[in-house]
């Protein structure tokens, strides 16, 4: 009997400790919080043994919580929902039911998950897509791009943009009432990479005459050159998304090479050959003050040329949107960024919103000092925050204004 006890006090006690992580102070609903980070670590623990074994991709593993949180596309007074397809990519289409009274906006919007999972159907998608459609009278176009592995750069960047290029087509914009001048692209995570990089794209493309409104990026991920900026450092460890898991996403995106995720790890993954690019990636010129804080600007160390060679994509402005030019930058749409003070990407962000407004394009950059990465999904159920609220109602608020 005393064994017993004394397994299930010491079973207690590990399970505690396993569920607890130290949360930054300022954080609402602290045990929420902690308890999806543990779901999701003990997720990713399981994964890793299942790859270890053999079982399957580690990523695979990680796509059974999307699978978990899969909804069927379900109307309701106010939107009607179906799953579709455009110019043959998969969508979630959402449409509002009441009377137009004019032509409406439209929205392209890219879900996140580390171009490796999440999909248009998850609870915390839909739900978005139905609020935005429904508050601003819009028809919501929410894209399920193919997803690594199996599929790697530029497969997600390119579903993204021939869906959008479709959709900007007039007769297809007619056919939903779409007024061509109130389209945007928006996205999260590395959702709003694809956003980021679909809105460089388009302002190339001479066969599109549709110009986007505006692009709204919500704590996107643009740039993989440098993994070490100070919001790396300092949010090494926080809830849903640790350094180590934007690596492992960054290096599934081109490849499940343990090699380039080793060298992603010690930020050595950018060839001497590709020096001249580090400035455009460089924290210590692109972010404000208050953000470089007391960090040290130290470039990442030269890393192997065969590697950068193998995947080009590790220098391609597609997967890394920062690496744009200021004469593209310049043509760019108005632009919402939201950035998360606990958030590895927070700097990706941050320096985005600096360079396009010394292009001159409008920015409004949103930083959330009591918010960490991912919290905009969580809209509902056991897990739902009030920051989740919050920060989407500042996003349909700018929609609502901008587009
Ligand atoms: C429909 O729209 C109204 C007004 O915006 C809102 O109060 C209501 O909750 C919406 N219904 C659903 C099911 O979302
Ligand atoms: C980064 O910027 C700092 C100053 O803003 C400069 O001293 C340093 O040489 C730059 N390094 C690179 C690689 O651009």
């Amino acid at each position: 009997m005393g064994a017993r006890l004394l397994c299930l006090c010491l079973l207690t006690a590990l399970l505690g400790y396993y569920i607890y992580s130290p949360l930054p102070e300022d954080l609402a609903q602290p045990w929420t919080v902690m308890l999806t980070s543990a779901s999701l670590r003990a997720l990713g623990h399981l994964a890793e043994a299942a790859e270890l074994l053999g079982l399957m991709n580690y990523m695979e593993g990680l796509r059974l919580f999307t699978a978990l949180e899969l909804v069927a596309p379900t109307s309701d007074e106010n939107v009607t929902v179906a799953d579709t397809e455009l110019g043959s990519v998969p969508v979630r289409l959402f449409v509002p039911r009441r009377a137009p009274g004019g032509l409406r906006r439209a929205v392209v919007y890219f879900h996140g998950g580390g171009w490796c999972v999440g999909d248009a159907g998850m609870r915390g998608y839909d739900l978005m897509s139905r609020r935005i459609s429904n508050e601003i009278n819009a028809v919501v176009v929410s894209v399920n791009y193919r997803l690594a592995p199996p599929h790697r750069f530029p497969a997600q960047f390119e579903d993204a943009y021939s869906v959008t290029k479709f959709f900007l087509q007039s007769q297809v914009l007619s056919q939903y009432g779409v007024d061509p001048a109130r389209v945007c692209v928006a996205g999260d995570s590395a959702g709003g990479n694809l956003a980021a990089a679909v809105a460089q794209q388009l302002v190339e493309d001479p066969e599109v005459k549709t110009k986007l409104r505006a692009q709204l990026l919500i704590y996107p991920a643009l740039q993989v050159l440098d993994l070490d900026l100070p919001s790396y450092r300092d949010n090494a460890e926080k809830p849903m998304l640790p350094r180590s898991l934007m690596v492992r996403f960054w290096s599934e995106y081109f490849a499940s090479d343990p090699a380039l995720r080793e060298a992603m790890a010690s930020n050595r993954h950018v060839p001497a050959e590709a020096a001249q690019l580090l400035p455009l990636v460089n924290w210590s010129r692109w972010l404000p003050a208050e953000m470089r804080g007391a960090h040290a600007y130290a470039s990442p160390a030269v890393g192997d040329t065969e590697l950068a060679r193998r995947y080009p994509g590790l220098l391609d402005p597609r997967a890394s949107p920062l690496l744009a030019g200021e004469a593209r930058l310049r043509r760019l749409p108005r632009t919402l960024v939201l950035t998360c003070e606990h958030d590895v990407l927070r700097d990706d962000g941050a320096m985005y919103a600096g360079r396009l407004r010394q292009a001159g394009v409008p920015v409004t950059h949103l930083h959330a000092k009591d918010a960490f990465h991912g919290a905009v999904t969580f809209l509902a159920g056991p897990l739902e925050l009030a920051v989740a609220h919050r920060l989407l109602d500042a996003c349909v608020g700018w929609l609502r204004e901008n587009l």
